[in-house]
This record gives C-alpha cells, structure tokens and sequence, in this order.
C-alpha cells in the first residue's frame, strides 16, 4: 500500500484502474446552434452528486442527454454508467467513459455541449477553467474552491465564460427555487425595509464517513472520505454551509466585508476537520460602510443528538423574512414550484437553446469565499476581511507525510492544513 498521502498525480493514475476506453476527439458544436437539437452532457465526478445531477438534467428536458462520464475511479464511472442508462434513458458508450485524474480532459475532448462538474471542491477551479477554456457551458457544483488561491482561478474562468458567451448555472439551487425567488424579490422590493441584521444555519448531524479498504493508498482513502479532509472540501462550513451564506449574500445583493469566527472539534473520528463553526459576519450597509454595520449570525454544526436547523433570516426596519415563503408584512406566499434540482438545469437549458447566457460564477465565488474566510478566521482565532481573503496566497495541497493513526491523533494534520498563510 502507498503509505504516503503525497502521491504525484502521474503515480496515481498508473495505480487507479486503466481508461474504460480509448479517448475519442469531436468537435464541439458552436453556440448559436442548439435551439432544437438534443443536447449532449458530460459528467465530470461520478459520484452521488454527479448521478444525480445527471437524472436532474434529463428530466428537465426529453431532448437532453448524459453521453460521457469522467472519474477517477472506474467504479464510480460504472456505477453511474448503470443507474442513468438503466431503462434506456441514454446511451453512454465503452470509448466517451474516462477514468483518472485526466479524465476530465478527455471528456472535453468529446462533443458533450455542456458539463456537470461534481468532484469534490479543491478539484473545481482547475476543471471549470478547462471547461471555459475548451468552449463548454457548465454546471458546477458548489462550493468552487477551497482556498483563496482556487477562487481567484474560478472567478478568472467566470470572467472569460463571459468573453465567450457561455452559460454557468451553480449548484446553490435555492436561486432556483420559487419559494426564494418570489420571497427575496419582494424584500429587494422593500417589503421589510431596510435590512439590518440576519441570521443562517446548516446545523445537523454527522455526515458520512468511509473507513480505509484494504488496498487504498493514502490518496485514495482520503478522496474516497473526502467530505471529512479539508484540502478536499474546504471544511464542512465551506462544503454545505455556503447554501446558506449564498442566500444572505443574495437577499444583501453585496458581499461579506469582514468575519470573525469560532470554532471546534470533539466527536470526529477521521479527517481533520471541525465539528462546528460559529460567526459573526459583517455586511456594508453601503459602499461607504467599511466597518460592516450589518451582522449576521452564522452557524454550522455536524453532531448528533443536537438541535438541528438549516435555514435563512432577515430582520428589516419593518419586518422580517425566512426567504422562503414568509414576510411578516405579507404572510405566507404562494410558492410551489418545479424542484429546484431540475429547475437548475430547466434554467441552463433555456439559455444555452436561446443563446442567451446567464452567469452565476461571481457569485457562487463570493459565497464560497465567505466561507473560506469563515473556517479561516475560526482555525486561526483572527478577523478576516474581503480584502485579505481575496489577496491571500492560502493553497491548500494534500499533506506530504504519512496519514498513520498516531500522526493523525497527534494532529499533525491540523497543523500541516493551517500552517501557510493565515489558515
Ligand atoms: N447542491 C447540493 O445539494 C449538493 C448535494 C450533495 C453534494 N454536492 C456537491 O457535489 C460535489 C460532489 O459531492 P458527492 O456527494 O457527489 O460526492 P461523491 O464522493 O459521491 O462523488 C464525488 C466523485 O468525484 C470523483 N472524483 C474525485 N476527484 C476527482 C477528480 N480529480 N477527477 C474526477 N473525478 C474525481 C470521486 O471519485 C467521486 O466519484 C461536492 O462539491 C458537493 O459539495 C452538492
């Protein structure tokens, strides 16, 4: 077994199982040119998210279907071969399946006209730039990176989906979803007020966790259990709670200004994260406000047995909301609607076929670096601001030493993950 947990990209791909098939070339069809015809899908990260995402996209639209897949396990590119063409849904053929960390590339290199990026995060900035780079529209699961450094990168790529005139939907569905949009617009609209403080929550139980197989290398267990390593998903406080910080950050129409956060681990058995996170985030009341007069609570917990609670708040000069289907001055509103895991992919389909690009890149950026600064601020006891998070050279990597039981208990996980930088 390779014991290191630094394995070269080169060694793990010869260790990993072979390619499905070869690779094969097409030339992608331009834009302007898909009013009518089906549209083809390319899944990159075949996990549950992937697989789902892919069922996602096709019942949104008959005429739309996943054609290539890309993994770094071929286990997982099988399993999600089998639960999307089950039935005859779609048809993804021996040479459009790739496996390995350049799977991806040879995915672009097929003629899908758009992909669903669902790896885990630290993988996304380097993939969503391939993607614009090659011509493609993306879906991207959220979050888009795990580090200042990543975000930089992915809001690079926005900027030039935007040049090329591509569509980018974010898996932070609640800007697809009825109950948000109808309810967000009435308080844009003035329907509290002047916003003054909010409050959000991703507070749950453990999420899961996968003990190291016999034959895994320190590598492969720690993408296999990725949702407990840091490098990988950013901490849980960036890998779910950015759902929640999105919204504030939509119903705001601005981004956090500084943070200062707490935080803890008790109950972990694996990886190097923390159990929970809370923060006080400050938001401008205007372009002028440098101080951040807006607070707004922000918690996130995974521990069992607690009080549990995921949802948004705000508090204005004359009301109040839950985003999603209440305002005090209103009541409850009439908000049912189409899933919003489909309405993503409805909305994207719309505007690829209408050739009209929509772009939610920055955005889903900027949520992604609060979160960043959050678990930034609660690893190292500081306030954070915007302007050093997105100046920061902070480059998470996977640690380079072996991931034995006594070096994990003795933390020199932790203290190699918040070693450069400020985090
Ligand atoms: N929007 C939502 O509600 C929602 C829900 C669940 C997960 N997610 C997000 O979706 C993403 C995937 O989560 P998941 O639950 O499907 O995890 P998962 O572990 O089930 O799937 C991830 C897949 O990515 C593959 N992978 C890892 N590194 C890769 C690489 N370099 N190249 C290609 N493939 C690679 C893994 O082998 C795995 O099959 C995460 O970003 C997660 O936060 C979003």
């Amino acid at each position: 077994m390779q014991r290191k947990a630094h394995v070269s990209r080169r060694d793990f791909v010869k260790t990993a199982a072979a390619t499905v098939a070869a690779t094969g070339a097409f030339p992608y069809f331009a834009r302007g040119q898909a009013a009518d015809r089906p549209l083809k899908i390319g899944i990159v990260g075949c996990g549950g998210r992937g697989t789902g995402a892919g069922h996602d996209a096709m019942n949104a639209d008959p005429n739309v279907k996943v054609v290539a897949l890309a993994d770094v396990f071929k286990d997982r590119v099988e399993g999600c071969r089998k639960s999307l063409t089950d039935k005859g849904r779609t048809e993804i053929k021996n040479e459009n399946c790739f496996v390995g960390f350049d799977a991806y590339q040879k995915l672009l290199q097929t003629d899908v006209d758009y992909v669903i990026l669902a790896t885990p995060p630290y993988y996304r900035p380097e993939h969503f730039e391939a993607c614009v780079k090659a011509g493609k529209h993306v879906f991207t699961e959220k979050p888009v990176a795990v580090d200042p450094v990543g975000i930089r990168r992915f809001m690079a790529a926005g900027k030039l989906a935007d040049e090329k005139g591509l569509s980018v939907v974010a898996g932070t569905q609640r800007r697809h979803q009825k109950g948000y949009i109808e309810t967000i617009n009435r308080i844009r609209d003035g329907a509290i007020g002047d916003i003054v403080a909010g409050r959000c929550y991703w507070n749950m139980g453990q999420l899961w966790y996968r003990p190291r197989q016999n034959g895994w290398d320190d590598m492969e267990w720690m993408i296999r259990d990725w949702v407990n390593w840091t490098w990988l998903s950013g901490d849980h406080v960036v890998e779910q709670h950015v759902h929640n910080t999105d919204v504030i950050n939509w119903v705001l129409g601005r981004h956090v200004t500084k943070v200062v956060a707490m935080g803890a681990r008790h109950r972990r058995v694996t990886g190097d994260q923390y159990d929970m996170f809370a923060a006080d985030l400050y938001y401008p009341v205007d372009e002028k406000d440098k101080d951040g007069k807006i607070h707004v609570l922000s918690m996130c917990r995974q521990i069992n047995g607690c009080a549990n609670d995921v949802s948004e708040h705000v508090t204005g000069t004359k009301g109040f909301s839950n985003c999603n289907g209440w305002i005090s001055t209103i009541g409850v509103l009439d908000v049912k609607g189409e899933n919003p895991y489909v309405q993503e992919h409805k909305d994207l389909i719309a505007a690829i076929r209408a050739d009209k690009p929509i772009n939610e890149a920055q955005n889903v950026a900027e949520s992604t670096l609060t979160n960043i600064m959050i678990r930034m601020s609660a690893y190292t006891g500081q306030a954070v601001t915007w302007d050093e998070a997105i100046k920061s050279d902070l480059d998470l990597e996977p640690p380079e030493f072996e991931l034995s039981e006594e070096n994990i208990k003795a933390g020199i996980l932790k203290a190699h993950i918040r070693k450069p930088g400020r985090a």
